[in-house]
């Protein structure tokens, strides 16, 4: 972040999403504009604005500069960066996974983050779990498109 001193930087979005202990979580990032090239979008997740959580480098998942906690516990799906969908799964939620991931998309000369807040509760509350389908909109104000609720939340 503190590299890119020179490109714009916009929050096109906040949210919360629920996860529950020892379950996985669909961490949505989804731009709804024109889609660039996978390969010319550079995707970074961050948990607390600093641990490397998950990179898409030009179409690739770039796992080398992962904060230890997230090993083998985060998962992209190259199927569907083309549909702007930049997606992570986060499996096996535990409480200190609590806190705020960002989704950086770097294309062109800009940069659109989304905040996910999320927020780690016990699995033997049995609330249904509620997961919002969000997307990044290159216009602001941003808009907000609720997909269905996956059956479960988790995967
Ligand atoms: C991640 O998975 C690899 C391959 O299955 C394994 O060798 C490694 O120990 C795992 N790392 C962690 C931190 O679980
Ligand atoms: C994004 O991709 C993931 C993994 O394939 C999928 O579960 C999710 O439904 C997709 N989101 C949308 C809005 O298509
Ligand atoms: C996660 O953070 C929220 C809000 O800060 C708090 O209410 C909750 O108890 C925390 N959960 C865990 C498991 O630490």
């Amino acid at each position: 972040l503190c590299c890119r001193c020179l490109i714009t930087l916009t929050l096109a979005l906040e949210e919360t999403v629920e996860a529950v202990e020892g379950r996985n979580v669909l961490l949505p990032c989804l731009y709804s504009g024109d889609i660039p090239k996978s390969k010319e979008v550079d995707v970074a997740w961050r948990y607390n604005d600093d641990k490397n959580v998950h990179d898409i480098i030009e179409g690739n998942v770039y796992v080398d500069n992962q904060d230890p906690v997230f090993k083998n516990r985060t998962e992209s799906f190259p199927d569907a960066y083309g549909k702007g969908n930049f997606s992570i799964r986060l499996s096996r939620v535990s409480g200190s996974d609590n806190g705020t991931y960002s989704c950086l998309l770097t294309f062109a000369s800009d940069t659109l983050y989304i905040k996910l807040h999320v927020k780690v509760r016990p699995p033997d509350q049995h609330q249904a779990p509620s997961s919002e389908w969000l997307t990044l909109s290159p216009i602001l104000p941003v808009v907000h498109v609720l997909f269905p609720e996956p059956p479960t939340g988790d995967m």
